[in-house]
């Protein structure tokens, strides 16, 4: 298979972790670039089990394939010990398989309570909070870009990373304190007896994984590179400051592995049938209505990581447009369309209205205050309802009103459908046969 990015083009959780592990068998390494355990990946298997990763790539229930977690992930070593553990004990083989950048950052408990404090901080002033996973992606990302961050090699050094964690620990605990006015603080020898320990864990798993993957481009093997969150959430392209902290686009899928661009065949984004965001920001389609209700319920869309009910609304063609430009996106893989069954009518926004002067606008804008001065134009599409998807063997087989929309999405988002899922299975995929 080429090498390929897989990314989310709206603001996340729109099935990365069901398109990655189904188009894995055909790769050799499946790789992660950025975010941290706040990505919720969620991948059923065949035999009914269900897992939801954090940080292990999603390729990681083919055998034969090798994972990586790149140097721009931020790595909670706790979190990342658990999952290692609740993988093995169903029978998966992490070690030999998953291996780790030696210049990856650690996330640290420090990282999680200064992200908490920020976002009560931010409540209370305006209330205009992020509403984050509360994982400590943004304070360890901050830690990376003002050079103070603890990096996995540092653990493999327990004199300097007792060194650098008690520097750290001291500012941390000093900002909590007196800037945040909060009562939790850090013990650093707690933390010190923690944390040099998980050299004797980690250590099969480090090496330098930028050489790895440039040998591996070299031999000719395939490559997947797993992109968390989604283009919209992103620090440069996202809807700031309502994004996370890292660049889930195409472009850090090279900073966050050590890979040239060259090296990249194509870009399938991952798109739901509709559109849903956890945390705040804005949202133009999003409905507060019965319709956005039944998009939730049926759906089941509840965050993956924090459990946090999703807003649910139509598909943004306008949003998609301009991720699609952003990533250089060659084909687009359409997911939760069986959702959209139970809909008596099915709308899709091709065009925003900007409400101060009636003009429509083709182009979304990352601009908050323009944001907030549109409204969606919206096509409308006959339900489908009851309609048997579940019996099709390709898109071809859809019925009629599907194949509909279908069409009036590709023709708006200008990009190909190549796969269409119609459930969280592996075998609920149209097109990923073609596309391998
Ligand atoms: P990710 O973060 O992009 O990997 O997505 P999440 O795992 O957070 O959320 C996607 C949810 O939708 C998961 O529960 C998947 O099992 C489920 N899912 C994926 N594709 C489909 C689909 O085509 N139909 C339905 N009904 N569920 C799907
Ligand atoms: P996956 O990979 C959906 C959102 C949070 C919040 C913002 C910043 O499963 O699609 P952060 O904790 O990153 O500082 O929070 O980003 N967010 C996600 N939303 N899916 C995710 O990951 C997300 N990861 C972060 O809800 O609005
Ligand atoms: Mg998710």
């Amino acid at each position: 298979m080429p090498n390929t990015v897989v990314l989310g083009s709206q603001w996340g959780d729109e099935g990365k972790g069901k398109i990655v592990d189904l188009l894995a068998k055909n790769v050799d390494i499946v790789a992660r670039y950025q975010g941290g355990a706040n990505a919720g990946h969620t991948i059923q298997l065949p035999d009914g089990r269900s897992f939801v990763l954090h940080l292990i790539p999603s390729g990681i229930f083919h055998n034969d394939v090798t994972c990586v977690i790149g140097n721009g992930v931020v790595i909670d070593p706790v979190a990342l010990l658990e999952e290692i553990r609740m993988i093995e004990a169903e029978g998966i083989t992490v070690k030999g398989r998953l291996f780790i950048s030696h210049n990856a950052h650690l996330i640290m408990p420090y990282h999680k309570l200064l992200d908490k404090a920020a976002e009560a901080r931010l409540m209370k002033n305006d209330g205009g909070s992020v509403g984050t996973t509360g994982r400590g992606i943004g304070p360890a990302y901050e830690d990376k870009f003002a050079r103070k961050g603890i990096r996995i090699v540092d653990l493999l050094d327990r004199e300097s990373l007792r060194e650098k964690l008690r520097r750290n620990i001291a500012e941390k605990n000093e900002l909590l304190e007196k800037f945040y006015g909060s009562v939790e603080h850090c013990d650093v020898d707690a933390i010190i007896a923690e944390y040099e320990v998980f050299d004797q864990e980690m250590d099969t798993y480090i090496t330098d994984t930028a050489l790895l993957l440039n040998r591996a481009i070299k031999d000719g093997k395939s490559l997947l590179l797993e992109g968390a969150q989604a283009a919209l959430l992103d620090i440069d392209f996202g809807t700031y400051p309502f994004v996370t902290s890292s660049n889930p686009t195409a472009g850090g899928a090279c900073t966050g592995l050590g890979i040239p661009p060259m090296a990249i065949d194509r870009v399938i984004a991952v798109a739901k049938a509709y559109t849903t965001r956890v945390g705040n920001g804005p949202f133009p389609t999003e409905l507060l209505d019965e319709t956005g209700e039944t998009l939730r319920r049926v759906g089941r869309e509840f965050g993956a990581t924090t459990g946090r009910p999703r807003r649910c609304g139509w598909f943004d063609a306008v949003a998609v447009r301009y991720t699609n430009m952003i990533n250089g996106v060659t084909s687009l893989a359409l997911t939760k369309l069986d959702v959209l069954s139970d809909m008596d009518e099915v709308k899709l926004c091709t065009k925003y209205e900007r409400l101060s002067d009636g003009k429509e606008l083709e182009h979304f804008t990352t601009d908050l205050k323009q944001l907030a001065n549109i409204r969606p134009i919206y096509e409308s599409f006959e339900g489908w309802k009851a309609a048997d998807m579940k019996g099709a063997g390709c898109r071809e087989e859809l019925p009629q009103p599907v194949q509909k929309y279908l069409a009036a999405i590709e023709r708006e988002v200008e990009q190909p459908l190549e796969i269409i899922s119609i459930g969280a299975g592996r075998d609920e995929t149209l097109g990923a046969r073609e596309v391998a």
